[in-house]
């Protein structure tokens, strides 16, 4: 999967050398670059910014940056006639960043971030960008943010471990939270005694059907107490008949 992301503080995008994603970088699973959005500039002062039209607080991006920012990192592909890229912009006014929507950006051969700042990109970018690209406004969620990067940060933590091979094992996916609609169960390591506290005895007990129906019954419980949201929204063919008494 290509990746690319752009920004006016390109250095906010280094923790994406680390751990997992850098080490799927490094092995050529993510071609992933990070491009100053400054250098599409053509003023001494690599201007960015203005002041909006209609009054108000705050400062507009300006849109001629971003417009030859994103034909450099997706100029030919838009003219190819292939597959759009996909155009994420992070905004507190995008639709809710989730782990359906990571499952299907991981889908995709080419994600483009564009990470506003101030009160945001000028609009007629996201107009424009229709032609060249799926544009897709997303948001990490309800609160506000001083601009994209962060946002960025997490939404490729999370689509990216999602590109075969970047987890090592790929069973971890399959039993950590929202991936069946639930909050994950709770997790215990040794000692089996700390602090007077005891793993719970099931787990001990090498019983793996009960331990499997613990763990549901777990996740059940948490989901209802933590996310009770979720619960209204889970299928009811999903659930068994032990589900349903717990
Ligand atoms: N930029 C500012 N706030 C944001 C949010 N909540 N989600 C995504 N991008 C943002």
């Amino acid at each position: 999967m290509r990746i690319d992301v752009v920004s006016i503080f390109p250095e906010y995008l280094a923790a994406l050398e680390l751990s997992l994603i850098g080490k799927a970088r490094a092995e050529g699973l993510l071609d992933l670059a990070v491009h100053d959005l400054r250098d599409f500039t053509t003023d001494r002062h690599r201007t960015v910014d203005d002041t909006p039209y209609g009054g108000g607080a705050g400062m507009v991006m300006k849109p001629e940056p971003w417009a030859q920012a994103l034909e450099a990192v997706a100029g030919d592909e838009a003219a190819g006639g292939g597959a759009r890229p996909v155009l994420i912009v992070p905004s507190p006014a995008g639709a809710v960043f989730t782990q359906a929507m990571a499952y299907e950006l991981a889908e995709e051969k080419h994600l483009v971030f564009a990470c506003g700042r101030y009160e945001g990109i000028d609009e007629r970018v996201l107009e424009w960008a229709r032609d060249r690209f799926d544009v897709r406004p997303v948001s990490l969620g309800d609160y506000v943010l001083n601009g994209g990067e962060v946002a960025v940060l997490a939404m490729v933590e999370a689509v990216g471990r999602l590109v075969p091979g970047v987890v090592g094992n790929p069973e971890s996916l399959v039993e950590e939270s929202h991936s069946d609609g639930l909050l994950e169960y709770p997790v215990y390591t040794k000692p089996s005694a700390w602090r007077e506290r005891a793993v719970p005895d099931i787990l001990l007990s090498g019983n793996h059907g009960k331990i499997a129906r613990f763990r549901r019954d777990e996740q059940l419980r948490r989901t209802a107490a933590r996310r009770p949201d979720l619960i209204e929204k889970l299928d009811p063919a999903s659930l068994d008949k032990a589900d349903r008494a717990t």
